[in-house]
């Protein structure tokens, strides 16, 4: 899976894009794989995170690289990256329209992150259709997942009327995510956790569709 680009886009806005990035990054990396991330949102919420965590301790980086990039620079941006990291993470603002298009065509798959709500799923749309139309296989994962609600039974059955696969992992709604995106961290850092849980099994999942092509 050397040089690997994976872009994490959703229209909506808070839907977990940045979380997700942040979390898979350090999944590859507990994993023994080198990640680069890029953020082409303006927002620079991924940067912040980066930043927060190689000022805290520059071993906390090691084998990492973060960079930021226009929309039309992405191309360039992950050849270079791709050549020097096994995984390339794609950050991308909560927009679905023709800027997105660069930073779909490089990805060898898009996730897109859906947060547990109606609204949300029928945001998912745009980025499905721009996907589809670069021929990008997609994943999307449920993000803030409160089983065993009837919210999540009902937005896991409409969300299985999307043409596009759907990650087995779903992120539970955790203040830890939250917390250790604060503080430059992946939940996965805390020690035991269901977080970590969550993280290991969405990055060998997502490994899994990367391998497969
Ligand atoms: N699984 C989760 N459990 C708890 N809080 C979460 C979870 N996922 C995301 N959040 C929180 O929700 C907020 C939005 O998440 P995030 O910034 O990752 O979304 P985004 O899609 O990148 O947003 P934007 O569209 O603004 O870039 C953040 O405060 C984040 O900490
Ligand atoms: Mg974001």
């Amino acid at each position: 899976m050397a040089g690997t680009v994976i872009t994490v886009a959703q229209q909506k806005g808070g839907s977990g894009k940045t979380t997700v990035a942040a979390n898979l990054a350090i999944g590859f990396r507990m994993a023994g794989r080198t990640v680069a991330l890029v953020d082409i949102d303006p927002q620079g919420s991924l940067g912040r995170w980066f930043m927060a965590r190689a000022e805290d301790d520059p071993a906390l980086v090691e084998g990492m690289e973060f960079s930021t990039s226009s929309a039309w620079g992405i191309p360039y941006e992950c050849r270079k990256l791709s050549g020097a990291y096994d995984v390339v993470i794609v950050d991308t603002p909560p927009k679905a329209d023709s800027d997105l298009r660069p930073a779909l065509r490089v990805a060898d798959l898009v996730i897109v992150p859906v947060s547990v709500s109606h609204v949300d799923l029928w945001a998912t749309e745009g980025v499905l259709d721009l996907a589809r139309r670069e021929d990008k296989k997609t994943l999307i994962v449920m993000n803030r997942a409160r089983p065993g609600t009837r919210l999540s039974v009902e937005v896991a059955d409409a969300a299985s009327q999307l043409e596009a696969e759907i990650a087995e992992t779903q992120l539970g709604n955790r203040v830890i995510y939250a917390e250790a995106l604060g503080r430059g961290r992946g939940a996965a850092e805390a020690g035991k956790s269901r977080a970590r849980d969550e993280i290991e099994a969405l990055t060998e999942e997502v490994a899994r569709h990367l391998a497969n092509g």
